[in-house]
C-alpha cells in the first residue's frame, strides 16, 4: 500500500509526461501556468487512495486522476473570473495574468481534455460507467456555482440552501474522485456508495474549512485574498450564521454592508470581521465542520477492507480540515 505522498509524487510524474506544452501558446500555456501552480492534488490523490484500498497498482487509475485534477484546474479558473479573484496559490489568477478571454476559452479546453483523460483509462468496459458518473458531479459543480452566484444578491438564503450548495460546488467532486477510484478497483457496490457519501460529507466539511479560511486564513500561506468572500457578498456559513446571531444594530450593519459594494473594501472586511468575532463565528464554524467530518469518518468505517487500509484516508480527512492552505 503506498502513503498519500507516494501516491501524489506518482501522481505528478504522470502529470509531467502528459503536461500542456502544445500549441497555439495563447491557448495551452495559461493551462500550463495553473497546472503547475501546485495545489493540494487532493482530487487525485483521493482517487488514487480508494483505489488503493482494493488493489496495488494504481496505474491504470492515473488518467482518471489526472482528469479530476483538470476539471478542478478548469472550474478554479473560472470561478476566478466569477468572484473576480486576484490571487490563487499566492500567483495572479489566469484573467489578471492574461485577460478574461483567455480565462474563458484556456478554461474550456480544460474541461475538454479532462474528458479525453477519462477516456484514456485502460479498463475501456468501465469507462461509459466512469463517464456517467463524471458528467453528474461536473454539472453539479456548475449548479452549485451558479447558486453560489444567486446567492450573492439575496438575503433571505438559509443554512440548508448554503449547505445543498456546498455540496454541489465543492463535495460532489470530491465524492465522484473517490467514487471513481474505488469503481477502477472493482469494488462492491456498497463499498462505492460509503466511498461517495465519506467524500461527500468530507467536502462540505473541507468547504466550510475554505470559508472559514477565506476570513481567518494568512495569504501568504492560503495564498488567496483574504477577505474575498465579504468584498463579493458571499452567503458562507460564517454569514449566516452571524445573521442568527446579531443583535439589531449589527444585523442592520451585516444587511447593509454585505448587500452593497463599497468602495472601502478593507475596512468593509474589519467591520464584518469585528461582528464575527464578537459572535465568535469562527468556533461556530469550525464545530460544523467537524460534525460533517464525524459524518464522513462513520460511512468510511462502513467500508468493508480491513481497518488498517483505511488509516491513511482518516488520517488525511483530518489534516485537511486542519489546513491552512
Ligand atoms: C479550492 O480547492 C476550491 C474549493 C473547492 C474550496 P482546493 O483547496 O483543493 O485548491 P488547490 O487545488 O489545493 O489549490
Ligand atoms: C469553490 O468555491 C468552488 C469551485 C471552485 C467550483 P470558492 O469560490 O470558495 O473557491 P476558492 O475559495 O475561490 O478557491
Ligand atoms: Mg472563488
Ligand atoms: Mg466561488
Ligand atoms: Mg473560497
Amino acid at each position: 500500500m503506498h502513503t498519500p505522498s507516494e501516491l501524489k509524487s506518482l501522481f505528478l510524474d504522470y502529470m509531467q509526461q502528459h503536461n500542456f506544452q502544445l500549441a497555439p501558446k495563447e491557448l495551452f500555456e495559461p493551462v500550463d501556468y495553473i497546472l503547475q501552480l501546485g495545489g493540494k492534488r487532493l482530487r487525485p490523490v483521493l482517487l488514487l487512495m480508494s483505489h488503493n484500498l482494493y488493489q496495488t497498482e494504481v496505474d491504470s487509475a492515473l488518467s482518471a486522476a489526472y482528469a479530476y485534477e483538470i476539471f478542478h484546474n478548469f472550474s478554479l479558473v473560472h470561478d476566478d473570473i466569477m468572484d473576480e479573484a486576484p490571487l490563487r496559490r499566492g500567483k495572479a489568477t489566469i484573467h489578471q495574468k492574461y485577460d478574461i478571454n483567455t480565462g474563458i476559452l484556456s478554461g474550456d479546453v480544460m474541461l475538454i481534455y479532462a474528458y479525453k483523460y477519462l477516456l484514456e483509462t485502460p479498463d475501456k468496459n468501465l469507462v461509459p460507467e466512469l463517464m456517467t458518473l463524471f458528467s453528474k458531479v461536473a454539472a453539479e459543480v456548475c449548479i452549485g456555482q451558479q447558486y453560489d452566484m444567486n446567492f450573492e444578491t439575496s438575503d433571505s438564503i438559509t443554512i440548508a440552501a448554503y449547505l445543498q450548495m456546498i455540496e454541489y460546488k465543492t463535495a460532489s467532486l470530491i465524492a465522484g474522485a473517490l467514487k471513481t477510484g474505488a469503481l477502477l478497483a472493482g469494488a462492491p457496490a456498497e463499498d462505492l456508495y460509503h466511498l461517495y457519501e465519506f467524500g461527500r460529507n468530507l467536502g462540505i466539511a473541507f468547504q466550510l474549512q475554505d470559508d472559514i479560511l477565506d476570513t481567518y486564513g494568512n495569504a501568504a500561506t492560503f495564498g488567496k485574498r483574504i477577505g474575498g468572500d465579504i468584498v463579493q457578498n458571499k452567503k458562507t456559513y460564517l454569514v449566516l450564521k452571524a445573521m442568527q446571531l446579531a443583535n439589531n444594530t449589527q444585523k442592520q450593519v451585516l444587511e447593509n454592508l454585505l448587500s452593497t459594494y463599497p468602495k472601502e473594501e478593507e475596512a468593509k472586511i474589519a467591520t464584518v470581521v469585528d461582528i464575527f468575532d464578537a459572535l465568535d463565528i469562527k468556533a461556530i464554524a469550525s464545530e460544523k465542520k467537524d460534525e460533517y467530518h464525524q459524518k464522513a469518518i462513520a460511512h468510511l468505517a462502513l467500508v468493508k477492507v480491513v481497518e488498517e487500509r483505511k488509516i491513511h484516508l482518516q488520517e488525511i480527512a483530518k489534516e485537511l480540515l486542519e489546513r491552512v492552505k
